[in-house]
């Protein structure tokens, strides 16, 4: 490039006390107007966008390049900077404009499929089709500095605090986090796999036993799981183990880690120690283990309002060990008619609930979807359980314990948000604790570790891990911000006896055991310091800090709903030749 056309100013970085200085700046046609005696460019680079004045009578050669110039070809200026006439106040280049006197065409472009602009509108397929155009978008330039910046604090904070950055491999064994894996195969050793991590788990454990002490590391993730607005199957964690501590000293940390990161990024101050609800209080009051305590809409057990019903799906509930329970939205009853109630209605069947009773209560009037079944009684008693006085809508799912919950739990923030409750700038943090040590899958039959089975069990539920293994509360921790989880982690079991027992806990044979986890076992036998960690979803602190809740604003290359990349066109099938390398034959090659 030549050196007179060599940028000496950034588009966005111009301003009032620039004016006089003569600038070459480098970038992109954002707009084009032609205005007869005028030609206005809108130059644009990764910093912003500056105005661009070609004059017809002062400069007319430059005139006829300019006249030639279209959106997105790639241009210098060099002029002088200059008091706009009519300023814009919504720019922050408003002030000024740079009176051309020499333009370079660097690059041409053809007319671009998408407009670059943060408004366009355009939709996302093409968006990732396009990415390289999409990606000169403003928002999407914030989005990927502020991901770099937070990275920088979060490495800052931890090298002053003595964590060990250390990469862990991609190529390796299968780490159970409880998605399916994405598998490599192997040429040289037929027949044999590796496996892509879904979390450096193990790894990081061994780099405990290796007396590593403190350990971090910003690293890819790979799950093969049913994709989400917050999920993509190769995703980043800021993953972190540290020797010799128990949870006390592991939450500390990570309490001032987050402080930092709020107060770099955002300039909010928060306030530590976080505040911590146990899971069942969670799963009690707000149906989920990520509650969203920024509004209330708590769900109660109405089970007793109802204990002489002659409602058959109540009546079964309370027979049947089932629960009965709602919550009640208030005032905003009046924003509810029955069709839009009826909307509600296939939102819970998505969480397994067969069907929404409701109760309305409008200036003192009651209406329900049930009112033929229901008494005097249980009608002030579930007024007096939610206080209700005039108003009330009241939302009763009967189910399983765990229908009911998921089902009122999501509806909570369905209806907090589609009334506009939730105050973005507000950062709701809590520690969920108490975790049980494991759950019981349907699919599978049998107990699952909930965290992982590297967990350690609280000390006086052991007893109970093969013959109760539900009374078991595991030593974990998650962290939820304004309802997500940004972050989880445990203390883990540092001794193989234990380690052992969970695994037969989990119904592993030993030859399971030894097969999938011998190596680590064997491991922990050599001396093993107590240790503990915690991973946080780093793109998702990242769509946080930017108040998206789009997880593909914030990854500069992401995967669509069905994990394919629509840049690139991958994942792609592969010739015979690669295949035989590999070992492979498909069963309906071609
Ligand atoms: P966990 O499985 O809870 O823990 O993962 C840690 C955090 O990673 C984020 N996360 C995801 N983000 C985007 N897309 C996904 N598919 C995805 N899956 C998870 C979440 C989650 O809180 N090894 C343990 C950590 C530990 O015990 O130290 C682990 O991976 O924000």
């Amino acid at each position: 490039m030549e050196t007179k056309f060599k940028r000496t100013a950034m588009c966005g970085s111009l301003r009032a006390n620039d004016i006089g200085n003569e600038v070459v700046l480098n970038g992109w046609v954002a707009k084009e107007r032609n205005l007869g005696a005028l030609i206005f460019i809108d130059l644009r680079d990764a910093t912003g966008i500056s105005q661009v004045v070609v004059r017809k009578e002062e400069t007319p050669d430059l005139y006829e390049l300019a006249e030639d110039i279209r959106g997105e070809f790639v241009i210098a200026v060099r002029g002088i900077v200059s008091e706009r006439e009519s300023k814009n106040p919504n720019m922050d280049t408003g002030d000024i404009e740079i009176l051309a006197t020499e333009i370079k065409v660097l690059d041409k472009a053809k007319t671009t499929p998408i407009y670059v602009k943060d408004d366009d509108n355009v939709s996302e397929t093409m968006r990732l089709k396009y990415r390289y155009l999409d990606l000169r978008k403003q928002s999407m330039q914030k989005n990927l500095r502020l991901r770099a910046k937070t990275a920088k604090v979060i490495r800052d904070f931890l090298y002053e605090n003595d964590f060990v950055e250390v990469e862990t491999p991609f190529l390796t064994n299968p780490t159970p986090e409880g998605a399916r894996d994405y598998l490599v195969p192997s040429r040289v050793n037929e027949q044999k796999f590796y496996a892509l991590p879904q979390s450096p788990q193990q790894l990081k454990q061994m780099l405990m036993v290796g007396g590593v002490d403190r350990y971090y590391q910003i690293v890819k993730c790979f799950r093969d799981e049913d994709l989400r607005a917050n999920r993509q199957p190769e995703f980043t964690q800021v993953d972190i183990e540290m020797s010799f501590v128990d949870m006390e000293d592991v939450i500390e940390v990570n309490e001032k880690l987050v402080q930092r990161v709020f107060k770099e990024i955002k300039g909010i101050d928060l306030e530590i120690p976080f505040k911590r609800m146990s899971y069942e209080e969670a799963m009690d009051l707000y149906g989920v283990d990520k509650p969203d305590l920024r509004f209330g809409f708590e769900l109660k057990d109405i089970a007793y309002a109802f204990r002489e019903t002659s409602f058959g799906v109540f009546k079964s509930a309370i027979d049947e060990g089932k629960v009965i329970k709602a919550i009640n939205i208030g005032e905003y009853e009046s924003e509810y008619s029955r069709k839009k109630i009826d909307k509600l209605t296939d939102f819970v069947k998505d969480y397994g609930a067969k069907g929404l009773i409701w109760i309305k209560f409008h200036d003192g009037e009651m209406s329900s979807s049930i009112s033929k079944f229901l008494n005097e009684n249980e009608v002030e008693e579930v007024k007096k359980i939610f206080g209700i006085d005039k108003n009330g809508l009241v939302f009763i799912v009967a189910d399983e314990a765990d229908i009911a919950n998921a089902s009122l739990g999501n509806l909570r923030v369905k209806i907090a948000k589609d009334m506009d409750l939730i105050d973005n700038e507000n950062y709701n943090i809590l520690w969920i604790t108490d975790f049980p040590m494991f759950e019981y899958s349907e699919e599978e039959k049998r107990y699952t570790a909930k965290h992982h089975p590297f967990t350690k069990p609280v000390q006086e539920d052991i007893e109970f891990m093969s013959t109760e293994p539900e009374r078991c509360k595991a030593m974990a921790y998650d962290l939820v911000i304004n309802g997500d989880e940004i972050g989880g982690g445990s203390i883990r079991i540092n001794n193989s006896e234990l380690q052992n027992k969970v695994f037969e806990a989990l119904k592993l044979t030993d030859d399971e055991i030894e097969k999938k986890f011998g190596y680590f076992i064997e491991a922990l036998s050599y001396g093993t310091p107590p240790h503990g960690g915690i991973a946080y979803g780093f793109d998702r602190l990242i769509m946080l800090l930017a108040g998206t809740d789009n997880i593909k604003d914030v990854i500069a290359f992401p995967k669509t709903q069905s994990a394919t990349c629509l840049l690139t066109g991958a994942p792609s099938p592969v010739g015979k030749e690669q295949l035989e390398e590999l070992h492979i034959e498909l069963r309906n090659n071609g």
